[in-house]
């Protein structure tokens, strides 16, 4: 399989997408709702790339060893028809997932699967409404994300269940989680509140430690650590020492695993960022749209790849946390 390094040896072997960068959630640690009012400038629709654009972008990563291309936002699904882009994509023999809030997951979730879609992640952070709402802050019920979950899994897709812990606000659904979870077969996995963007307003204070979530899930049931699957997984497995399954950490704060990063992401309008933690990205969308050929985007692609040198999250400090960011709602997570 073709390899392409950058500057500190780490393959490009993921693609993000960003399908959109609208949401019909304003989670609070993503788009609060006082920041991403009506007036917020969301990109127009002649500014995001068109699926066959995405298709076209999507086979030039491919080509240069990507194999697992996911598709993000915002809300994916709130971009039309994400199954007629799904369709194009599956030929190109990636593996293909979505991560999506769910709002809209139950009644496209089989249209999705025929289309060729292999996974599924869900983001839901609590299983109490109170909670949940006060997080997504739009009021939407949890048990529309469980009903989009059980839909996923009967049509067949396995799916992954991310949870941000926030200190103070949802650290009780730590245990709640893992037990409605455990022997379900559906991976639970724990996402420390990153500073990404700059409107969230994050403080160090409100991270609550992977380590921390490990050993209050295993006072209650023993957890036993799992090997990675592969190079770059960005989730730390452990397993229930009875039998019940796994869960994932995902602890970029306090373990950082910038060192096995293999992760691009592309912004709804075509940007190129070789880091969730960038501040300009690359215009690809310029050079699709003037016509360059796959040959000459692949060139671009493996240029900027071959002098990537992010490590954000390693060298994270309270002077990099104001620096610029982009927001997650844009780049995709
Ligand atoms: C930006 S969302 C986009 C996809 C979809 N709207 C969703 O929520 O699943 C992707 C993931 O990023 C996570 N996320 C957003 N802001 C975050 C933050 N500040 N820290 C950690 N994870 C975050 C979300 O919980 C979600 O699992
Ligand atoms: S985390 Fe996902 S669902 Fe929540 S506001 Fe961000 S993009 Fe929307």
């Amino acid at each position: 399989m073709c390899m392409t390094l950058d500057r500190l040896g780490r393959p490009l072997r993921d693609l993000r997408i960003s399908v959109t960068d609208r949401c019909n959630f304003r989670c609070v640690y993503c788009m609060p709702n006082e920041v991403f009012v009506s007036d917020y400038r969301f990109l127009d629709r002649k500014e995001l790339l068109t699926f066959e654009e995405i298709e076209r972008v999507a086979r030039v990563f491919v080509g240069l060893g990507v194999n697992k291309l996911r598709l993000t936002g915002g809300e994916p699904l709130v971009r039309k028809d994400v199954d007629r882009l799904i369709a194009l994509l599956a030929p190109l023999g990636a593996e293909l997932t979505l991560t999506t809030n769910a709002s809209l997951l139950a009644p496209k979730a089989a249209a999705l699967a025929a289309a060729g879609l292999d996974r599924v992640t869900v983001s839901l952070d609590s299983l109490d409404d109170e909670t949940f709402q006060a997080m997504n802050d739009v009021d939407f019920p949890v048990q529309r994300v469980l009903d989009g979950i059980d839909a996923a899994a009967a049509a067949g897709m396995p799916v992954k269940v991310n949870a941000v812990i926030k200190r103070g606000l949802n650290e009780h659904s730590i245990l709640e989680m893992a037990a409605h979870f455990r022997g379900t077969g559906h991976t639970l996995r724990f996402i420390e509140y990153m500073d990404v963007g700059t409107t969230n307003g994050w403080r160090l204070d409100d991270v609550v430690p992977a380590g921390e979530i490990v050993e209050r899930i295993s006072a209650e049931f023993p957890l036993e650590p799992v090997d990675p699957g592969y190079r770059g997984e960005v989730a730390k497995r452990w397993r229930y020492a009875d039998g019940g399954g796994e869960i994932g950490l995902i602890s970029s704060v306090t373990q950082p695993f910038c060192g096995d990063c293999t992760r691009s992401r592309i912004s709804a309008e075509g940007r190129l960022y070789t880091c969730l933690f960038g501040i300009r990205g690359h215009d690809l969308r310029a050079l699709v749209r003037r016509g360059a050929s796959d040959e000459e985007l692949g060139d671009v692609v493996a240029g900027i790849w071959g002098k990537r040198t992010d490590r954000y999250s390693e060298l994270r400090s309270e002077a990099t946390v104001s620096l610029p960011k982009v927001e997650m709602s844009y780049i995709g997570g």
